[in-house]
């Protein structure tokens, strides 16, 4: 029997799975580092704490799956956006600046007015982000030219990964489209976008569709990982795309949302549709002449992470002992506080944010807070607020025309069953899940299956892999005392936005 591995480049852990040819998992393991916020809206991470996390990772999953494993391709993930800046000798120059950093927006000014507001539409599908990577070069230019001059390559997280494992330096549409470089509609770099912000072309690595041979394991990585030399390495996706194909969301008509450090609600189109606002992004799809809809909220599993992590030390030291997990029991918590949290509502900017509110200022607030809330309500807060969040995305694809009602759930937060009924309940629409989420890692593992042609299409494998359970039913009642509360979160972004340029420049 042949296998296929998926690695995950996420921003808590990176995720390596081995699975059969049927999408079973044989062997996963997840080793986690960590993130650098040294200042407020900064956030850095390590790059050769991927390629250890990788390196540790692949070996634990290759020895449990023993020796005559024979794999037939390497699918990579990895968080999107994310600056890896190398020397010549391919050594990187300094920490990554990843997605959720907020340091850009004198940045995202600059490339409005060197390419132009309407131009940088046209070309790259997305007015400027602080989250994505074109910003981060130019702050590096700028800030630090020092470091900018030895920069010989520019890559992604999982291109970091790939070029370690093939010495290949090589990207794929659906991740380089979040660089903001790309001529998004001809899937290319953009001569034009690289010539107006002074970027080297010769910097930024080749480009490939998600299915494509990128490069094979090369003698020195094998020996580190153990996977055999020569073994294929596909294009890969950006997680969120990488996930698209591990739900099966491959055809116009379909959708997902997941519930990571980041949530995203993702739509597969036959055109790039725009929001010329940028409340939500157009990328490539990890599917040929293909292309998203997809939003980010910044701060989603990374808010109840940090609520964890600030509230709930006694409950995480009870969970250990008990084998449970912490989040299962702050889920439980939150099940008993009625709907509105008793009027309590949490807008989940942590990390500033990017839809549908592209502000790299606003910050988080829990709004209403009284004497008699405990930390259940916090809870309840903080899952609503995200939640609440999903649907004013949801509210855009659906001006947009999108048709979102075919949505599946999946990722970490989407283990929840009451995020999930909440998720339901807000969009009025029924929401399946998956039988087996293995999250990017599966997606790009059945991409490097197409690769190496173990499936003739990646419609046949999604056919074959992909099961999902009964859908979840919205419940109308639940979803009409979500209502006053929904419309007030909306309200509070627009009342505070002032308020929070105000606070940012104290
Ligand atoms: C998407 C985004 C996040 C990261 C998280 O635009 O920035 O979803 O990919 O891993």
């Amino acid at each position: 029997m042949k296998y296929l591995l998926g690695i995950d480049v996420g921003t808590s852990g990176t995720k390596s799975v081995l699975f059969d040819i049927y999408g079973n998992e044989v062997s996963s393991k997840t080793v986690s580092y960590p993130l650098y916020e040294e200042q407020n809206g900064w956030a850095e991470q390590d790059p050769l704490h991927w390629w250890n996390a990788v390196v540790t990772g692949v070996r634990a999953v290759l020895s449990k799956a023993g020796q005559n494993c024979e794999i037939a391709g390497v699918g990579l993930s990895g968080q999107m956006h994310g600056l890896v800046m190398l020397s010549k000798d391919g050594v990187p120059l300094r920490k990554s600046i990843i997605w959720c950093d907020q340091r850009t927006a004198a940045q995202c000014e600059e490339i409005n007015s060197k390419v132009g507001e309407k131009r940088v539409i046209e070309i790259t599908a997305n007015p400027p982000m602080t989250g994505f990577t074109a910003s981060k070069i130019l702050w590096v230019m700028e800030n630090e030219p020092h470091i900018y001059s030895q920069c010989k390559s520019i890559l992604l997280p999982k291109d970091y990964i790939r070029y370690m494992l093939t010495g290949e330096l090589a990207t794929e549409v659906s991740d380089a489209s979040g660089m903001q470089l790309m001529d998004i509609k001809n899937r290319t770099w953009s001569d034009e976008v690289l010539k107006k912000l002074s970027i080297d072309k010769s910097l930024l690595a080749a480009m490939y569709e998600s299915e494509e041979q990128t490069g094979t394991v090369s003698k020195t990585a094998a020996e580190l990982t153990g996977i055999k030399e020569g073994t294929p390495v596909a294009g890969g996706a950006g997680d969120n795309a990488a996930a698209a194909i591990g739900t099966g969301v491959i055809k116009e008509g379909s959708a997902f949302t997941t519930i990571g450090s980041s949530a995203v609600v993702y739509a597969v189109s036959d055109e790039p549709l725009i929001n010329a606002l940028g409340k939500v992004h157009t990328l490539c799809a990890s599917v040929k002449n293909k292309w998203t809809v997809m939003s980010c909220t910044q701060g989603a599993g990374i808010s109840l992470r940090w609520l964890r992590n600030t509230c709930f030390e006694k409950e995480a030291y009870e969970a250990e002992k008990q084998g449970t997990d912490t989040y299962a029991l702050m889920d439980k918590m939150a099940e008993k506080v009625p709907i509105g949290a008793e009027k309590l509502i949490y807008l989940p900017y942590l990390m500033g944010e990017r839809s549908p509110h592209p502000d790299p200022y606003c910050k988080g607030v829990f709004f209403g807070l009284s004497n008699t809330h405990s930390k259940a309500h916090l809870v309840r807060a903080v899952l609503e607020g995200v939640a609440f969040s999903q649907k004013e995305c949801v509210d855009v694809f659906r001006e947009m025309g999108v048709d979102v009602s075919d949505m599946t759930v999946c990722g970490g937060g989407g283990r929840s069953p009451l995020w999930r009924q909440m998720l339901s309940d807000l969009y009025g629409c029924p929401v399946k899940t998956l039988k087996a989420d293995e999250g990017g890692a599966l997606g790009v593992a059945i991409l490097a299956g197409v690769c190496s042609k173990e499936y003739s299409s990646l419609q046949e494998a999604c056919d074959l892999i992909v099961k999902k359970n009964e859908p979840l039913m919205p419940d109308k009642e639940a979803g009409k005392l979500y209502e006053p509360y929904f419309e007030l979160y909306k309200k509070l972004y627009k009342s505070l936005k002032d308020d929070f340029r105000t606070l940012y420049n104290i």
